[in-house]
């Protein structure tokens, strides 16, 4: 574990395995293949919570959730993404093995109620399109297998199975989902040490988990409410699927699904970002939607930490946020370099800087608090990272920290306010 004062900025990696750009490279092979969570008329109120935490603890700017998955169950701790269909667990000393004397590893081996998906079979070789499976199949029934390659360097390699997954709740009431479709991850390369022992996929896609959760709790949404990031691993807040939250100042926007069909992301309808008040001049096919675009153009994900934004954006962005840090000493930090903009924050008070707005299609602003964009004590620093021009813009979890999101599938909203998320 790290020191419970570890600095944010050493915790913040961009964590390509979650998801986010793995995909880009089967976009084409996906295309058509992806089925949407579906609707449900009538759906009787149900509900599922898993406590989700800050990973902060173990050494990540990432939340996590614990589950117990196989039979006899075994707990692992999951970081969740939203940026992935696929749920993995290491299935192997995958890594340097400096951090697994625990021997959290999935063994399907060990559960009776694994069940081997083939891949000849048409799950393996069409639905799991989305979850990365891919064509390799020396026998009938050979597992169904997925290899993520990242242009960094990041590899993931494993098999996919399916397995009961137990979730206890307040009150020790214990939920069994069956049937979900994970991947044991036999080999990485990565780019940093994972501490966590594997991924949550809450993809908008039927065989993610959130598609499985859904279906089986006879849910239509989920919801999650993110405690500031930095909270120590005692604090939870929950990931909650069904439910109803009424919250003040809830706001509501449009999800961008269906309109694209392979998409399995969450896009947004974002129309423009203003600093107190102002507009800034960002060019419009930043924003604009375009079906027939390679990429979309702002995304939601809870596993990315640093919300990264398109070239034009980022640059319009810092250029308006510059000024209000100019007068402190700034800092160059060697042990990450996605950080451009760090400075002494010895003096510095949070009213100096401009309020970051986020403006989408109906009228719904998101207004993050200061410590949500400019991160990190002692040494501070803007919590952007510069993307291509071309590149989808991700809004990460330091930016959604101590804000509740739900994700309305019915009606293809996204809704969220502030909260501490403290429950209880
Ligand atoms: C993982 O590594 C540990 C320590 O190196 C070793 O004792 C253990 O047998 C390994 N487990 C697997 C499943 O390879
Ligand atoms: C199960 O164990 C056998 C023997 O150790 C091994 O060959 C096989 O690959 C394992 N299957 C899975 C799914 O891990
Ligand atoms: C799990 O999948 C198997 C094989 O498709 C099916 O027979 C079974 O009914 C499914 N169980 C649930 C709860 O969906
Ligand atoms: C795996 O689970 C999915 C539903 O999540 C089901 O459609 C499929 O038939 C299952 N396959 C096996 C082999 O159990
Ligand atoms: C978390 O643990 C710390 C000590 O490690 C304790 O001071 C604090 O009260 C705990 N918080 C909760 C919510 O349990
Ligand atoms: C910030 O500057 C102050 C005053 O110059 C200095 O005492 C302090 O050590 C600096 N802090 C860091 C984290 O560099
Ligand atoms: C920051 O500035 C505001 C307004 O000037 C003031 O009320 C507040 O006390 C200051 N906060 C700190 C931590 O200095
Ligand atoms: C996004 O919002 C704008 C402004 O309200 C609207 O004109 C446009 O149709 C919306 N785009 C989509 C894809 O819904």
């Amino acid at each position: 574990m790290m020191e419970r004062n570890t600095p944010l900025i050493l915790l913040v990696w961009l964590v390509w395995l979650n998801g986010c750009f793995l995909s880009e490279v089967n976009g084409l092979r996906a295309q058509g293949k992806h089925k949407q969570i579906q609707r449900r008329k009538s759906s009787k109120p149900n509900l599922l919570e898993l406590p989700l935490r800050s990973a902060a603890d173990l050494g990540a700017a990432q939340y996590f959730v614990t589950m117990r998955i196989g039979t006899p169950p075994k707990e692992f701790r999951m970081s969740v993404s939203t940026c992935s269909v696929l749920t993995w667990i290491k299935c192997s000393n995958c890594s340097s093995g400096k951090e697994l004397s625990d021997m959290r590893f999935y063994q399907p081996n060990k559960s009776r109620t694994f069940r081997n998906i083939p891949c000849s079979s048409s799950f393996c070789t069409s639905d799991l399109i989305p979850s990365q499976s891919n064509d390799i199949c020396p026998k009938r029934d050979a597992p169904c297998r997925y290899d993520y390659r990242h242009k960094d360097g990041t590899r993931l390699v494993g098999t996919i199975g399916n397995d009961t997954v137990t979730i206890r709740m307040k009150g020790n009431q214990k939920v069994i989902l069956e049937n979900v479709t994970i991947g044991c991850t036999k080999a990485t390369k990565l780019q940093i040490d994972y501490p966590l022992d594997g991924l949550l996929g809450l993809c908008p896609d039927r065989q993610s988990f959130a598609g499985t959760a859904l279906r089986q709790t006879r849910t239509t949404s989920f919801s999650y409410c993110l405690v500031d990031s930095l909270s120590p691993i005692n604090v939870s807040s929950y990931l909650v699927f069904g439910g109803s939250n009424r919250l003040p100042n809830m706001q509501e926007t449009d999800l961008l699904m269906g309109h694209w069909t392979w998409s399995i992301y969450y896009h947004l309808n974002v129309t423009g970002i203003s600093l107190d008040g102002k507009m800034l001049h960002i060019p419009s096919d930043m924003w604009l939607y375009n079906p027939n675009g390679r990429s979309g153009v702002v995304i939601l994900d809870i596993g990315t930490s640093l919300t990264a934004l398109a070239a034009p954006v980022y640059d319009n962005l810092i250029r308006g946020l510059l000024p209000s840090i100019s007068k402190f000493k700034k800092v160059k930090t060697e042990e990450n370099n996605d950080f451009k903009h760090c400075f002494n924050s010895t003096g510095f008070n949070e009213t100096l800087v401009p309020k970051l707005r986020i403006h989408f299609g109906n009228g719904a602003k998101f207004e993050p608090p200061v410590k949500n964009y400019v991160i990190g004590q002692g040494i501070k620093c803007l919590g952007f990272i510069k993307f291509d021009a071309h590149q989808t813009s991700i809004i990460g979890n330091l930016l959604q920290q101590n804000h509740f999101w739900e994700f309305d599938f019915p009606n293809y909203k996204l809704k969220f306010a502030p909260s501490t998320c403290i429950s209880d």
